[in-house]
């Protein structure tokens, strides 16, 4: 049982359970055991994967679910968008009408429990869900794996902050996934104080010293812009080195990965040990420049460095307060050329915006919300959850609005 769930025993005795099952036969079948077993508490709906995503409260998600997929087109792309709803440790088992073993692998991959097939009988699923509660934590169960963005700015000043925030506001508000955004520049670093919060104490321990990390020394340092979106950041004394240490990075990734879909990791552009580690290792490496020469130089060293720590995906580049006249911006297909790569994204310099967002101390989303760069800023956070299709104008982005 995972701790969470276990702690959740301890408060109500018993364990919320969600099924949404199409067909009569299977609901009477799961209303049967649930009812048998004493320490479940389950709300069983006659319904589908829709019926189950509309069900789900992702502040308070069930412990445990059971998903009926057999009318669904695209069952492994449902799951997964139904899961990201869902907390970490919420066990899923899913009950379908075909013996696939391509199907399943798709499933138990995503990091579902357990596949039954119909007619399922009481016997199996009363096994079936006895042996995922007893199952010590994630025994079996792939992890889902966190993703890492990891941010540099070719220059200061050019809106790596804004970017690092907005797109972590993205994942949490546009794509329902859990966020965490850290500011690696623990002397000078913005992200927190750009937020309207005070950073929390913690962040410098947990990166210098692995073998303080704990859940509490990671809660300490978080603070919470809200349920789902945590910000980590310190302000250390100016004349104090903060090495992070490599080991401290991984297991600070695996305490992360828990709780959380999405890491955007705000570097400063001293690119110490700890900095070019996360580089390496990060799903996504994401370079902001302006247009300027100097952007235009230093983003191809950040390329060069980006292959040498050994990051095999292409990074991406972004360019940042396009249009501003103070910046000497030179011609983008020239910075292009001269770059040996396409700029992926242009936020486009917005002062109003910029300004709104100051005054109100949020995420550029959340504070100018209709503007075109915050329109760019969602794209680039679409990009980087790795889906091609929840958007805002598709079904499913109507849906939760
Ligand atoms: N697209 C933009 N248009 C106008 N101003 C911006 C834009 N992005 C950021 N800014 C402003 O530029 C300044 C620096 O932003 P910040 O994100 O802290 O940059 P960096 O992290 O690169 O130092 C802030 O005042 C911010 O409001
Ligand atoms: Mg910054």
């Amino acid at each position: 049982m995972t701790d969470a769930a276990a702690l959740q025993r301890e408060d109500t005795g018993a364990l919320d359970l969600l099924a949404c099952i199409g067909d009569e036969v299977t609901r009477e079948t799961v209303n049967r055991v649930v009812s048998h077993l004493s320490f479940i508490n389950g709300t069983v709906r006659a319904g589908n994967l829709a019926t189950a995503r509309k069900s789900i409260d992702p502040a308070a998600p069930p412990h445990l679910m059971l998903l009926d997929i057999a009318d669904s087109g695209d069952p492994a792309a449902e799951i997964e968008q139904i899961m990201h709803l869902c907390s970490r440790s919420t066990r899923v088992l899913v009950i379908g009408s075909v013996n696939d073993v391509s199907l399943y692998r798709a499933l138990i991959g995503l990091g579902v429990v357990e596949y039954l097939v119909k007619p399922v009988s009481g016997d199996l699923l009363h096994d079936a869900i006895t042996a995922i509660v007893d199952q010590p934590e994630a025994q079996d169960a792939p992890q889902r794996s966190l993703r890492v963005t990891a941010l540099v700015g070719a220059r200061g000043g050019i809106g790596t902050t804004t970017i690092a925030t907005a797109i972590g506001w993205y994942f949490v508000h546009e794509f329902h996934q859990r966020a965490a955004l850290a500011d690696l520049d623990l002397h000078f670093g913005n992200l927190a104080l750009s937020l309207d919060l005070e950073p929390g104490r913690g962040l410098r321990e947990a990166l210098t010293s692995p073998e303080r990390i704990d859940s509490l020394l990671i809660s300490s340092a978080m603070t919470s812009v809200s349920d789902r979106l945590k910000v980590l950041a310190g302000e250390e004394p100016l004349d104090e080195e903060c090495a992070v240490n490599i080991e401290a990075l991984d297991t600070l990734y695996a305490a992360l990965g828990q709780e959380f879909d999405q890491l955007v990791i705000d570097l400063p552009r001293s690119l110490g040990e700890g900095a070019r580690h996360i580089i390496a290792g990060a799903s996504r490496f994401v370079i902001v420049t302006d247009l300027s020469i100097a952007g235009l130089r230093d983003s191809l060293r950040l390329i060069e460095l980006g292959k040498r720590v050994g990051n095999a995906a292409d990074p991406l580049i972004v360019a940042s307060q396009v249009g501003a006249a103070h910046r000497g911006e030179i011609n983008q297909r020239e910075f292009e050329r001269g770059l040996g790569a396409s700029i992926s994204f242009q936020i486009p310099f917005d002062a109003k915006a910029a300004a709104t967002m100051a005054r109100k101390g949020k995420a550029m989303p959340d504070a100018a919300g209709g503007s075109k760069a915050a329109t760019e800023l969602l794209a680039l956070a679409q990009e980087l959850t790795g889906r091609e299709t929840v958007k805002k104008s598709s079904l499913l982005g109507r849906l939760w609005k």
